[in-house]
């Protein structure tokens, strides 16, 4: 498809360093019609500016001139010429839009890497076509990509700038993305929909991998988990259900209280009377994902959502939650 702006117009915005690279077979086109769009609009309200300074001094009330001048009725060459302009103008930016939009939401040329994107309140989750899933996108340099977009909760939009890509997860269905990226490195992922407490704290990265062989290496990795068995299991567990979103690992408070050196902690919950505290041990865990609103901990918000689990994921979650509990003081 031959794009109806030429590329050449993109670096009417890029190359003034207001955007950052593009690292996507989409941006070029994308920078194209928003240059185009942008040179427009500049252009035209500094004609009208112009005018109406030149109109304001020129016909302005000075002595001897206290009424207004004449206004002419019609002129059918001058309403043509200020219909048809800018009726030129927005189709050729409604093409170039629309032909660029198509690019993104159609496959182009060769079989793309499928990778389902999950977003949830309040981070993302990628799975790869290898099998393998990560809080990352990763991708292979010049090999097209199509992600398949899903919300567990609440209306999400990944944006990758340097991609000039952004589409909503939608919950109840699924939106597309095609691409194909031009440039290796890692690039910052960010939610364009404002979607709740933590909406803007809703960030990931894409790793675009130099080559395939770079790719299949991160697959491989971290298969056989080191410490194994249960702790392991609940680990990915917490990461892939999006706790790790809300709860940090490291101490530090979020949205949620920190799991670090939680097990065994005692506890002060929301209304409780004086010293009164309740001691975080199984039943404490497993009531807190299935129904988080029965014992909210002092000082946060009925925010989470009941996390439906199999019992033995409850119990990997248990154990994981144990192995970083021992390293508190
Ligand atoms: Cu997710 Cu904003």
């Amino acid at each position: 498809m031959t794009p109806i702006l030429p590329d050449r117009l993109a670096p009417l915005v890029h190359r003034a360093g207001f955007f950052p690279e593009r690292a996507s077979s989409v941006a070029g086109e994308v920078d194209a019609v928003f240059g185009f769009m942008f040179w427009v609009s500049a252009f035209f309200f500094a004609l009208i500016v112009l005018v109406a300074t030149v109109f304001v001094l020129k016909y302005r009330r000075r002595p001897g001139r206290t009424e207004p001048e004449p206004s002419p009725d019609h002129s059918t060459k001058l309403e043509l010429v200020w219909t048809i302009i800018p009726l030129a103008l927005v189709m050729l930016m409604f093409a170039a839009s629309t032909r660029a939009y198509f690019k993104m939401s159609e496959p182009g040329a060769g079989a793309p890497a499928t990778v389902q994107v999950l977003a949830r309140k309040w981070s993302w989750w990628f799975e790869h076509p290898s099998g393998k899933g990560a809080r990352e996108l990763h991708v292979v340099l010049n090999r097209p990509v199509e992600l398949v977009m899903a919300s567990q909760d609440v209306i999400h939009s990944l944006y990758v700038p340097e991609f000039r890509l952004k589409q909503d997860a939608v919950p109840g269905r699924y939106t597309r993305m095609f691409f194909t990226p031009t440039l290796a490195g890692t690039f910052p992922i960010l939610c364009a929909e404002y979607c709740g407490t933590d909406h803007s704290r809703m960030l990931s990265s894409v790793v675009v991998h130099p080559d395939q062989a770079s790719f299949d290496a991160w697959s491989q990795e971290g298969l056989a988990p080191k410490g194994g068995g249960l702790v392991a299991t609940g680990q990915k567990l917490f990461e892939e259900k999006g706790c790790v979103g809300c709860h940090s690992t490291d101490g530090s408070d979020g949205v949620g209280p920190t799991v670090k050196g939680l097990f065994g902690k005692l506890e002060k919950l929301e209304g409780a009377k004086g010293d009164q505290r309740v001691k975080v041990d199984e039943a404490y865990v497993r009531e807190s994902i299935v129904n988080p609103s029965a014992k909210l901990v002092d000082g946060f918000a009925d925010l989470m959502p009941p996390t439906p689990l199999e019992e033995q994921e409850l119990q990997a979650i248990i154990a994981y939650l144990k192995s970083i509990g021992a390293e508190t003081p």
